[in-house]
């Protein structure tokens, strides 16, 4: 197949608290990272899976990756681990290095959403395939939010404008390319920090199009430990 998927799973979860670095920490106990695998290697397109580890962990998430087969779905996509980087952007980077030339629709998944459905992968593929050279699933909010001018100093932050909510989604991964688009965003790409959050947002820094498909509730992200028992719940319901 043609289609291939980045899954940085290089951060160190510090937000999750103390403990292995977040992909690799059990969920049903299954590492994060195998549930994230397991997802995207399920779609039928995906012939290959490239995991960005942790830069000092590369061999031990070989052999994680080698004592947790994939599913049997009548095609097998091919695992590749590579060394990440300090920062996501990094990470994605490394892994799109190492992409063969034949390859022409790219994912980028975070290891950190381990539960994203077949559905929501799907409708990211198939947007691609139909000619969106950049895709996104993403869901509606449900908070207002606020723009505020941030303080820093402990005292209450004044409110700067309040956005239509309606005009608003929380995007998720994974975000669906056209492969030299997204190289080509990443080598332009600014370093972290000065603005873009996800892959989708160098794409517009090149002022190319991204467009939104429906994104999934169970695709959130694990980070903070509140996540974790969230996500734990989710699994527990669907072995049932
Ligand atoms: N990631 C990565 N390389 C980094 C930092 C993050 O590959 N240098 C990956 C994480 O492993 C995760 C995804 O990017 O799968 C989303 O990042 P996030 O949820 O922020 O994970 P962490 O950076 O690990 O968590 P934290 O920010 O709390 O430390
Ligand atoms: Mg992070």
């Amino acid at each position: 197949a043609r289609t291939a998927v980045v899954i940085p799973a290089a951060g160190r979860g510090v937000r999750l608290g103390p403990g292995a670095p977040k992909a690799l920490r059990a969920l049903g106990g299954t590492p994060m990272l195998v549930h994230a695998v397991r997802a995207m290697a399920r779609a039928r397109d995906v012939g290959l899976i490239v995991v960005v580890a942790p830069p000092e962990g590369a061999t031990d998430v070989r052999h994680l990756l080698d004592a947790h087969p994939l599913p049997s779905t009548g095609h097998t996509a091919d695992v590749v681990v590579v060394p990440g980087g300090a920062t996501r952007q990094d990470s994605v980077r490394l892994g799109l290095a190492v992409l063969p030339e034949e390859i022409e629709v790219v994912l980028v998944h975070d290891a950190a959403r381990p539960l994203v459905p077949a559905e929501t992968v799907d409708a990211v593929i198939a947007a691609v395939r139909a000619g969106a050279p950049a895709v996104v699933p993403a869901v509606p909010l449900t908070d207002t939010v606020k723009q505020v001018d941030p303080r820093g100093d402990g005292t209450p932050e004044p409110v700067t404008g309040t956005p239509e909510r309606a005009l608003l989604r929380a995007v998720q991964t994974p975000q669906g390319f056209d492969r030299a688009l997204l190289a080509e965003a990443h080598a332009a790409g600014p370093a972290e920090g000065e603005g873009a959050t996800d892959d989708a947002g160098l794409v517009e820094r090149l002022g190319r199009p991204v467009v939104v498909v429906p994104g999934h509730e169970e695709a959130f992200k694990v980070t903070r430990p509140l996540d974790l028992l969230l996500a734990e719940a989710v699994l527990t319901r669907r072995r049932a």
